[in-house]
């Protein structure tokens, strides 16, 4: 590693993440359980007023405002140019659940709120100006027609504009869902890059690896390694940074393309994360099946999606739900869905590993006999 590289964090162990989180979810179904079924529900679907109000506080600058401690609604609200009695109101919603704190009429962040601030080194600011951005909202608006039809509620709304082409032509909304994928991948990569020895390849092809987030963490892992970062020219924009930001940019080329059109030939590894989930069964067996005719023979894919049903908790379904909606066909996949899939492109699944995120990861190679006819 050379000296400029930042130290990468260890992960937190598998086992203790699980553990972790089997024992939160029996603790929320206890304490929905002790509660009369009618509060219970209504506290459910309630909580999405949690949500906006957490966007509103977050797009309005009322995070960033507390940086430098607590302060009262009034001056908030001459600050940030907001109707004082509403400011009030809003941060007394988000004090009563216990997401702010409240003395004398000032208002402050508790843990939670400041990951919101723009300058929080886990900021999960764009993430939660993302969830709650009003294209999300829409799609969710539109479940129970997807529900009703098992179409996308993307398709209806926007037909053959894909949301990457709509983000495109939308600069503010692209840089919120690429700083909000940016800042998933930078809490879950430890994790991710640790979870295969990447050191064994010669090179890696990150396909959508957006800013390069996790590409430029396993080149910092692992000195001898070089790398390749495809993605659409504005999303690899922000990647220079980034690469710096990890010591890894003189072993990274940056590769803008569409790679539905191409996949770059000749590398060792390849590597998907949140990109085959994206993607109905056809096109992901398309792509799947040009990386393997890209891949040196001796390759492999690299795969890193939520594989069903790992891990526990309710966020796999969700983001499911998620894919079904924004999506036309994805999905998150069993393994034995994966299987299929791989088989059909002509690979095999060498293995899954479960990671301390909701991700698992998947390598593959390639399938004595070629594609399977299924
Ligand atoms: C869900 S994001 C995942 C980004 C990144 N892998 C991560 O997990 O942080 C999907 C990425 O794939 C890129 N993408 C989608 N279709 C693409 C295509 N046909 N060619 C190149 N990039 C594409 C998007 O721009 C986006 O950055």
């Amino acid at each position: 590693m050379n000296g400029a590289t930042p130290k990468i964090p260890s992960a937190p162990p598998v086992a203790v993440v699980r553990a972790t989180q089997a024992v939160q979810g029996h603790l929320a179904r206890f304490a929905r359980g002790m509660s009369p079924p009618a509060f219970a529900v209504l506290d459910l679907v309630m909580s999405r007023w949690i949500s906006d109000a957490l966007g509103a506080f977050t797009r309005l600058g009322l995070a960033d405002a507390l940086t430098a401690g607590p302060r009262d609604a009034a001056a908030l609200a001459r600050e940030l140019e907001l109707d004082r009695g509403a400011t009030h109101r809003l941060l007394r919603a988000l004090a009563r659940s216990g997401l702010l704190t409240e003395h004398g009429g000032a208002f402050g962040l508790t843990r939670q709120t400041e990951v919101l601030r723009r300058d929080h080194p886990s900021s999960m600011r764009n993430m939660v100006l993302e969830v709650t951005a009003p294209r999300n909202g829409e799609v969710w608006a539109a479940l129970d027609e997807a529900v009703r039809t098992g179409a996308s509620a993307w398709a209806r709304a926007h037909g053959d504009v894909t949301m990457w082409d709509y983000l495109d032509e939308h600069p503010e909304e692209h840089a919120i869902f690429h700083g909000a994928m940016r800042e998933l991948t930078r809490e879950s990569a430890p994790s991710l890059a640790r979870a295969v020895d990447f050191g064994a390849f010669r090179d890696v092809c990150d396909l959508g690896g957006g800013s390069g987030e996790l590409l430029a963490t396993i080149l910092a892992l692992h000195p001898g390694l070089r790398g390749r970062l495809v993605d659409a020219e504005a999303v690899v924009a922000s990647a220079p940074a980034v690469l710096a930001e990890h010591g890894v940019a003189d072993r990274c080329a940056i590769a803008p393309g569409d790679f539905m059109r191409g996949v770059p030939a000749g590398c060792h590894a390849y590597l998907a994360k949140n990109i085959l989930h994206g993607l109905g069964d056809d096109l992901a067996v398309r792509l799947l099946s040009d990386i393997r005719g890209a891949m040196a023979a001796d390759g492999r894919v690299v795969i890193v999606d939520v594989v069903v049903p790992e891990p526990t908790g309710p966020y796999l379904a969700y983001l499911d739900l998620q894919m079904l909606l924004v999506s036309d066909g994805g999905r998150e996949r069993t393994r034995a869905e994966l299987e299929a899939l791989l088989a059909r492109a002509g690979l095999a699944l060498e293995s899954v590993v479960a990671t301390a995120t909701p991700m698992s990861v998947a390598v593959a190679r390639q399938r004595v006999g070629g594609a399977s006819a299924g």
